[in-house]
């Protein structure tokens, strides 16, 4: 049976967005992993239900995550915190020169969310160059390898 990777993703000048296309195109070489892209201001536990692993990518925005993402995670919690999902997850976050800020409150949330972190936090500053692009291309062919092995 198929497997699904969701990526719940907030850009707002194109950055973190060029990194999740590049994701995305990676993850859909896989013939067995299914990838959704979930707009963070249309929140739904259906995201979040109906996948495996989820990836959160967010621009850092006054050392936080977007706000966005935030709301995602607002209008998701108490169904969650009900469902207890415990899925695994990846966060993802475009910066101008930090980003440590928007993954650790990234994280918090997560405690409370009862999901668990299985890949190293993927933090590019800057606009995101053709390498960057390549690796996360590639990171996605690895997340749907790993998925569909029982890996995460
Ligand atoms: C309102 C605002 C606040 C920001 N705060 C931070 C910050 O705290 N740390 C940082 O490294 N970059 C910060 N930046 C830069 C963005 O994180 C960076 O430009 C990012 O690539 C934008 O992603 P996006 O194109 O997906 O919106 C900020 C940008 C804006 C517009």
């Amino acid at each position: 049976m198929a497997k699904h990777i969701h990526i719940v993703w907030h850009s707002k000048t194109g950055n973190t967005a060029a990194l999740v296309k590049a994701l995305y195109d990676g993850i859909s070489h896989s013939e067995t992993v299914n990838c959704r892209l979930i707009d963070a201001l249309n929140p739904s536990i259906e995201a979040l239900t109906e996948a495996d692993f989820i990836v959160f990518a967010t621009p850092e925005n006054f050392g936080y995550m977007s706000g966005g993402l935030k709301h995602f995670f607002d209008e998701t919690y108490y169904e969650v915190e009900e469902l207890q999902l415990a899925l695994p997850y990846c966060a993802v976050i475009s910066a101008g020169n930090d980003g440590t800020g928007a993954a650790r409150e990234i994280h918090r949330i997560m405690t409370g969310y009862g999901f668990h972190k299985v890949v190293e936090d993927q933090i590019i500053k800057g606009t995101p160059s053709p390498n960057d692009l390549k690796a996360f291309t590639e990171l996605g062919i690895a997340l749907a390898e790993g998925l569909s092995l029982g890996i995460y």
